[in-house]
């Protein structure tokens, strides 16, 4: 099937919502989600979303905050510029329908503190702020006569020059993008969806790593587009790892504890009890992400153990239960009562702080494509994100993409070689039967890519990691060449495509900088 609509949207989380929302009133919008609509990582963030709201607060302290955290290596304006408009973006979610807990007795939204924050400026709703922002915007979104919501359609590529036979290089200027093609992962049809404006918002790559807490959809699918269509990508190599996943391995997405607990006065401690933070930072167990993943880590090697402990019993049972009770119902689950017992927690794969290359519109290098949220990489984040930045950036970015698109498909001068786009071609291609090739290469790469390309890297490691990552490249690449083309293997390829870019860009990387550590570097020094 052919479709053409004005907007063009792929992903249905924070970003790919609140971008259709805006644009809906000047033309008609088609979002695609691979999923479920609400599966993405939006609905699991848990601590919230930072904002200047009081004069308590701030502009120049949560610009600070973010600038230390990134590591010195943050486009400055971009994070005054976000900042600053933080505070509207907010308010607008209120107006869409999202509900932000509030002080008792107050009208004042109640604020948390997390790692790398020096005030209390997190909005949240309880301890599942993610949660009722995705009800709120996908209610919105559902109620809205221009935008159509498709679930279960999977963007496998984005249609450039390159479709119509011309030959497309990282050189070649004025790429441009035309729409995508999407496979219906309930017909197993591939289907054309030709746009004027075509925006990715498709999350994280989380999945590059055996422990995630990312949900499964978080396969770097539009990196990994971008990268085929020859567009700009940078900082990759800034993979975030939370601190504080809990313990439970055969959990996958590893269940998340949010950050904010630490910020109500929960403290790390060693596998026999102690405190230990104070090794390693004077912001003790409140110090940024990449310092606490790389302290627990550390504390991890040196004692042997697969995992440490949150201790939160100083937080007191009232607060415990009513201030973060998605996290007391699982832990209780599985028998740990967090008002008696330590937290088992270890680091998982959380965020990519890099990502399609996008200007202050979220503009890629691709004409006629844009980009925000976590697939996105804006400058806000430099070496390491700042607790709670992310839906932040999201909604200003989906807000800034929304504002130049409106503005691009208003002049129309987009020329768009519809009718010569060719429909997909699958033509003399297999079924796979043995999906066994596609399940072992995965959890084959997810292995290398933690143990060789992790928090803590070496010169060796990843040579390693590149040399084994070569081999699964060219074995699946020969699978995608004969294979009928279905999800599970457009994932594999696009996971592939992701931590040959992480590989490549951390090897790029001759300094320690945020997040992107290398034992070698140290020497170095
Ligand atoms: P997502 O919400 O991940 O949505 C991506 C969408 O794209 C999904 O609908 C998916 O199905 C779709 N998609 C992907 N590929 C394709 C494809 N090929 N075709 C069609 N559709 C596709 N950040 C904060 O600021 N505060 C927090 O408290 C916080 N807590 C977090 C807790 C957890 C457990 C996790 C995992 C992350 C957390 N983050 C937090 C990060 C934040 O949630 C994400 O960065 C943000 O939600 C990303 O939003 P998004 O719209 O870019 O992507
Ligand atoms: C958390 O709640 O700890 C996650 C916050 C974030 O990833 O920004």
């Amino acid at each position: 099937m052919r479709y053409e609509v004005d907007f063009l949207v792929i992903g249905s989380g924070i970003a790919g919502l609140s971008f259709a929302l805006k644009v809906a009133p000047y033309g008609k919008v088609c979002i695609l989600s691979k999923g479920e609509a609400a599966e993405g990582s939006t609905r699991y963030a848990q601590g919230g979303i930072a904002a200047v709201m009081y004069d308590s607060d701030s502009f120049d302290k949560h610009i600070h905050d973010t600038l230390v955290a990134g590591d010195g290596i943050c486009d400055r304006e971009v994070v005054e510029m976000t900042i600053r408009e933080a505070p509207d973006r907010i308010r607008e979610l209120v107006q869409y329908g999202v509900n932000f807990d509030k002080s008792r007795g107050s009208d004042r939204f109640d604020l948390h503190r997390e790692g790398g924050h020096s005030e209390f400026r997190i909005l949240h709703h309880k301890d599942n702020t993610g949660a009722e922002i995705e009800r709120g915007l996908l209610e919105a979104v559902r109620s809205h006569p221009n935008i159509e919501l498709k679930e279960h359609q999977f963007a496998i590529d984005i249609i450039t020059q390159h479709h119509l036979g011309q030959r497309v290089t990282k050189h070649t200027p004025g790429i441009e993008c035309y729409g995508v093609y999407a496979l219906d992962c309930r017909t197993n049809e591939i289907d054309t969806y030709l746009a004027k404006v075509t925006l990715l918002a498709t999350g994280g790559m989380g999945n590059v790593y055996t422990t995630t807490t990312t949900p499964i959809v978080s396969t770097g699918d539009g990196v990994a587009m971008v990268h085929r269509a020859r567009g700009v990508l940078a900082d990759l190599e800034f993979m975030q790892f939370h601190p504080t996943s809990l313990y439970n391995p055969a959990e996958k997405p590893a269940f998340l504890i949010t950050e904010a607990m630490r910020g109500a006065g929960a403290i790390l401690k060693d596998f026999k009890g102690h405190e230990f933070m104070h090794k390693y930072d004077a912001r003790l167990s409140l110090a940024p992400r990449d310092i606490v993943a790389r302290a627990i880590d550390n504390e991890m090697k040196i004692a042997g153990v697969d995992h440490l402990y949150l201790d939160a019993r100083g937080i007191g049972k009232d607060e415990l239960i009513n201030g973060f009770p998605t996290i007391y119902a699982k832990c209780l689950e599985l028998g740990i009562n967090i008002t008696k017992d330590m937290i088992p927690i270890r680091p998982a794969a959380h965020y990519q702080c890099g990502g399609i290359k996008v200007d202050r519109n979220g503009e890629s290098s691709i004409k006629h494509l844009y980009a925000a949220g976590e697939c996105a990489c804006t400058g806000l984040h430099g070496g390491n994100r700042l607790a709670s930045n992310s839906l932040l950036e999201a909604v200003v970015y989906a807000h800034n993409a929304a504002m130049s698109a409106i503005n691009q498909i208003s002049q129309s001068s987009q020329n768009t070689p519809n009718s010569q786009i060719p429909d997909w071609n699958a033509e003399g291609m297999v079924l796979n039967e043995e999906m066994v090739l596609i399940t072992q290469t995965k959890r084959e790469l997810q292995e290398l890519m933690w143990n060789y390309v992790g928090i803590v890297r070496s010169d060796l490691r990843l040579q390693r990691a590149f040399d084994r990552l070569n081999l699964i490249f060219r074995e699946t690449e020969d699978l995608y060449n004969r294979s009928v083309l279905t999800e599970e293997l457009s994932e594999l390829r696009n996971l592939i495509a992701c931590a040959y870019l992480i590989i490549k860009m951390a090897r790029a990387r001759r300094e320690n900088v945020g997040l992107h550590y290398s034992i070698d570097l140290v020497k170095d020094k």
